[in-house]
């Protein structure tokens, strides 16, 4: 059950987060909202979460407190080969039929976390033995993120579903970790960004296939429309979105619907076409 909050929802606050990330903190969701930002301004001297958004209106969004804010108010749970039926999708068609251009092929993780998602792909594309170059992208939100997925270090709880086989491989161990390889991180690249302005930082047609699973799941419905806009603007003809049961199209005039595997990942393409 929701814990409820004494103070009044911070109406003002809210509005501003959702249009700045696209996560929408509905007053059920108020409590989360109250335990995200409250350490955040005591850390920075502000009476109240009133006086934060006046502070986050008057900030640009690339200046002190957004980024700590971004921090703060996402989510960043991932781990490697999530949701096998995904990986599998990814596996079987998406990477060899890719592999069949002949060309480089250029892949986005789209709200990457702490990147093992991004390295999950990578592991992926050394198996499939792909005659040409696939780079993969990694972008999300939070700067910390971005910062964890460069390090490439992960604990045993991110590798659960790592067997001792793709260990040896793709890992070195360190202390009590696992650090990834050097040759999993050819053509992987890391970028702090916003999936709202996507088009704005990449350009147009630009990738063949774009993950996004476990991200927009508490966006405002316009943010999810922005978001999807912008895969549309950034994927080639004939590219593929997959995405997870939290972000499924309801229904699309510029994506075509593929498949669907297990009722937990979707594949479209854009333009029906490949
Ligand atoms: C729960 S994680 C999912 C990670 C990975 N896709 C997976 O399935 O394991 C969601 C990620 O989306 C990121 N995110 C949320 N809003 C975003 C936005 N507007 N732009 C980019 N990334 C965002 C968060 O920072 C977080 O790391």
């Amino acid at each position: 059950m929701n814990k409820v909050s004494a103070s009044p929802f911070p109406h003002r606050l809210s509005r501003i987060l959702s249009e700045h990330t696209g996560i929408y903190h509905g007053e059920e969701r108020q409590y989360l909202l109250e335990s995200r930002l409250f350490p955040l301004i005591r850390n920075f001297g502000l009476p109240s979460l009133e006086s934060l958004a006046t502070l986050l209106e008057r900030t640009p969004s690339d200046a002190s407190p957004w980024p700590e804010v971004f921090d703060a108010v996402t989510t960043g749970e991932s781990f490697f080969f999530r949701d096998l039926p995904g990986i599998n999708l990814l596996f079987n068609t998406v990477i060899p039929e890719l592999g069949q251009t002949g060309r480089t092929v250029t892949f986005l993780s789209a709200g990457c976390s702490s990147g093992e998602e991004v390295y999950t792909l990578a592991i992926l594309r050394e198996r499939a033995k792909l005659s040409q170059p696939v780079e993969i992208d990694g972008t999300d939100l939070s700067f910390r993120n971005i910062e964890l997925s460069r390090k490439g270090l992960y604990s045993e709880r991110s590798l659960r579903f790592v067997d001792v086989r793709s260990r040896l491989a793709y890992f070195e161990p360190e202390e009590n970790a696992f650090r990834i390889r050097e040759s999993v991180r050819q053509g992987v690249r890391f970028r702090q960004g916003n999936l709202l302005s996507l088009d704005r930082d990449v350009p147009p047609e630009f990738y063949d296939a774009i993950v996004c699973r476990n991200v927009v799941i508490y966006f405002s419905t316009e943010a999810r429309k922005r978001v999807i806009k912008n895969f549309y603007l950034s994927l080639k003809r004939g590219g593929v979105l997959i995405l997870g049961s939290g972000e499924i199209l309801p229904e699309s005039d510029e994506f075509q619907f593929v498949s669907e595997v297990h009722g937990s990942v979707f594949l479209y393409r854009k333009d029906g076409k490949s």
